[in-house]
């Protein structure tokens, strides 16, 4: 299938991490036919524990009943009309009730759709046009060119967009010094692999105040994820404006720009419009899902089940003498398993030796625990069960020197590191 579809689609996935680039092949499942809770079937009838979970956008579990028959209700009226639909309205109600910062609402398909948004409205607010970053922010010109993944991002945009490093206040201010009152808006995912120092976040708002800058967290991931409210409310931080995307609506397509009104406001004048903004069985995904956040003891799920991956995955490391190879970081909810160079493999070699292992055993993981409301206990059993034989076969294979021989495929080479 994968040959056949390399014919008519470029890379043979809309999507790079669900690619060939990140799926070695020939050890690899490469095409899903079915999703139910917290399994996957792939096109050759092989069941999967996914811990991808649509790349972090199932937060519920695949085809939850209740989003599925929201979204059925709502596909007997229609999916996008000439006008608004008041789906809209009560989608930005429940964003404005759960999410400290917010005020006001717009909707984009996808995360990156509201960051470039997000980046325009921060734009035409403050009359500057540089930007600091730091994470991912999505595909388009004004992040991707500020990545080693430019090609085709004209470098008059490139120019404009900055990175700073993660727990390093300076390197923010630095970038302040280097563009005074140049620098619109300072975007950060508020954590990913590694916890933010005592302080890191605040002194992050404090600077982007005191430089005229707009602090926009990037929420995409950590949003319905680390808290009801997202990392800003698992921190204690609020920024101006924040973007929520993969988890708002359980795997449906649909993403927000929300924040401050004062600012919010001037989306009235910045151009943020597509046909596909405001279709409503996106928005009827997530009403069910926000609302069954709020019902429901889901984000509390999420970090107790991934808690236990974490404890267990720590055991396993000791039990294995892996510590100069593996480690996993990140919170409980969404962890990842960091392989390290250790002189003889590098970090990739084993990373492509540790997804050969764990897909033939029934697992799907990139490395990252995206942890869903539907991972029963005995789906962690499993997996712990699982990463016990790979890890014994990875620490066999670096003891021994004998990857060429256990490697079925060739290893991956990373698209660009961010996390
Ligand atoms: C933190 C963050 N921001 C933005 C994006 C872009 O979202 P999308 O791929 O939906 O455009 C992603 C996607 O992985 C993300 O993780």
């Amino acid at each position: 299938m994968l040959e056949r579809a390399l014919k008519t689609i470029p890379l043979g996935s809309q999507t790079f991490s669900k690619s060939k680039t990140a799926y070695p092949e020939g050890v690899s499942p490469h095409f899903i036919k079915k999703g139910e809770g917290s399994h996957i079937w792939d096109v050759d009838g092989n069941e999967y524990i996914d811990f991808v979970n649509g790349l972090a956008s199932i937060t519920l579990g695949y085809n939850d009943p209740d989003v599925t028959e929201a979204v059925k209700a709502q596909l007997d009226e229609g999916t996008i009309f000439s006008l608004p639909h008041e789906i809209e309205i009560k989608v930005a109600e429940k964003i404005v009730e759960m999410v400290p910062c917010a005020e006001m609402v717009r909707f984009g398909k996808n995360g990156s759709d509201a960051t470039a948004g997000a980046i325009r409205l921060t734009r035409a607010y403050t009359k500057r046009d540089h930007v600091a970053v730091c994470g991912y922010h999505g595909w388009q010109d004004w992040y991707i060119g500020s990545t080693s993944r430019n090609l085709g991002v004209p470098s008059s945009v490139r120019d404009l967009t900055h990175s700073f490093t993660y727990n390093d206040l300076d390197s923010l201010d630095q970038l302040f010094k280097g563009l005074p009152d140049q620098i619109s808006a300072v975007i950060i995912e508020p954590m990913n692999t590694i916890e933010p120092n005592t302080g890191f976040l605040e002194g992050v708002k404090r600077l982007a105040l005191k430089n005229g800058a707009i602090l926009i967290f990037d929420e995409t991931i950590t949003g319905f994820r680390y808290a009801n409210g997202g990392a800003q409310e698992y921190f204690g931080v609020s920024p101006d404006l924040a973007i929520f995307g993969k988890g708002m609506a359980n795997g449906y397509p649909v993403s927000a720009v929300t924040g401050r009104a004062e600012i919010m406001k001037l989306m009235e004048e910045v151009f943020f419009s597509f046909t596909f903004g405001g279709e409503t069985l996106s928005l009827a995904a997530a009403l069910t899902t926000m609302t069954k956040l709020q019902q429901e003891q889901v984000v509390k799920t999420l970090w107790e089940q991934g808690g236990k991956i974490k404890k267990g995955v720590n055991s396993l490391i000791k039990k294995h003498n892996l510590e100069n190879v593996l480690s996993i970081t990140g919170k409980d909810c969404w962890s990842f398993l960091i392989f390290k160079d250790t002189g003889i493999y590098s970090e990739w070699e084993l990373r492509t030796l540790f997804l050969q292992e764990v897909f033939v055993r029934g697992v799907l993981t990139l490395g990252t625990h995206n942890m869903s409301y539907a991972h029963s206990d005995e789906d962690i059993s499993k997996l712990l069960k699982v990463y016990d034989e790979v890890f014994g076969v990875i620490k066999d294979v670096v003891e021994k020197k004998s990857l060429d021989i256990r490697l079925q495929t060739k290893p991956l080479v990373p698209l660009f590191k961010i996390r």
